[in-house]
């Protein structure tokens, strides 16, 4: 099989935060890729909007699925995963943890010192870090190498790319702003989450990567946005776009893109991709 046969083979995915901003431009961009998705979220209306009317042309093609689940009861967790793979009928080849608490600072403009800030910590961390480990552990039974895969045309040795899991981290992991612990801490954690696992699922035949956004401006990608007619154009200003050496502010299909490159990317593994249009490389003032 050639590479761009292989690179053109529909993928069973799992997005989660799939209802809104970058999850559900990732959702839709994978399924206009010709891949399935089932998407995960924790708010009902935003999901079933996204799915059943934002995506209703490949929810009525029975392309894509979705399930509540809040990514902070590993039950939840556990029982979706198992109604994600029934939609696939048993196999899973691509996890996207994608949702999480995206807001990095504080809420109401605290420092680390107010005490109240411990029990948004926590949330960063249950939600951002603890979520990938327990979503990818629940998946793992139905993506890893089987034994119907290893004839000599399809061995998990030989398939171009194979199953993988990413995580959506951030650039925030590398640079902060003032009062953005719990949110760099988690995200940082992401990382070291993400070079541990592309190690121990190799034998598993699964590859594991991290695609890492700058700033993205996501208001228009949500059922809001779609109702007032947002633009992405409309939310960006001069600023948005001379931070960035691109000369252009970052859109969700920038994250789509490469998340695609690394689903298809077999020998790509244990990698962040940060996605920011230079930012990080710039000298501040
Ligand atoms: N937009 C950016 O500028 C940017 C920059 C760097 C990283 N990121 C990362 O990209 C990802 C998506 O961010 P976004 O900007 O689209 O944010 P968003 O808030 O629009 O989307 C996040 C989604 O995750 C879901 N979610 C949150 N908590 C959940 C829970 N407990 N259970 C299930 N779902 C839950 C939300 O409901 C939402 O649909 C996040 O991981 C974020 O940290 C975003």
């Amino acid at each position: 099989m050639s590479s761009t046969q292989e690179s053109s083979e529909s993928k069973n995915i799992i997005v989660s935060g799939g209802a809104r901003g970058i999850g559900r431009a990732l959702v839709r961009y994978f399924l206009e890729a010709g891949h399935r998705v089932f998407v995960f979220d924790i708010q009902e209306d935003e999901l079933q909007y996204a799915v059943t009317k934002h995506l209703e042309k490949h929810y009525k093609n029975g392309n894509v699925g979705y399930a509540v689940c809040n990514l902070r009861h590993v039950d939840d967790i556990r029982s979706k995963v198992d109604q994600a793979a029934k939609f696939f009928d048993g196999k899973i080849d691509v996890l996207v943890n994608n949702g999480g608490i995206a807001s990095p600072y504080w809420k109401d403009d605290k420092t680390m010192e107010a005490k109240e800030t411990y029990d948004q910590w926590v949330a960063y961390m249950e939600t951002n870090l603890t979520a990938p480990f327990a979503m990818s552990q629940a998946c793992i039974p139905f993506m890893k190498h089987r034994e119907s895969d290893s004839d000599n045309s399809q061995g998990a040795h030989k398939h171009i790319a194979g199953p993988c899991i990413l995580h959506v981290g951030s650039f925030r992991a590398h640079q902060s702003d003032p009062n953005q612990e719990g949110y760099a801490a988690s995200k940082a954690g992401q990382l070291g989450l993400m070079q541990a696992m592309s190690i121990s699922l190799g034998p598993l035949g699964i590859r594991t990567n991290l695609v890492a956004p700058g700033r993205i401006k996501v208001g228009h990608e949500s059922k809001e946005g779609d109702e007032k007619g947002d633009t992405w154009e409309g939310q960006n200003t001069e600023k948005d776009i001379d931070d960035h050496p691109t000369n252009r502010a970052g859109r969700p299909k920038d994250i789509a893109d490469a998340c695609l490159y690394l689903i298809n990317a077999g020998f790509v593994n244990g990698v962040d991709i940060t996605v920011d249009g230079g930012a990080l490389r710039k000298k501040s003032g």
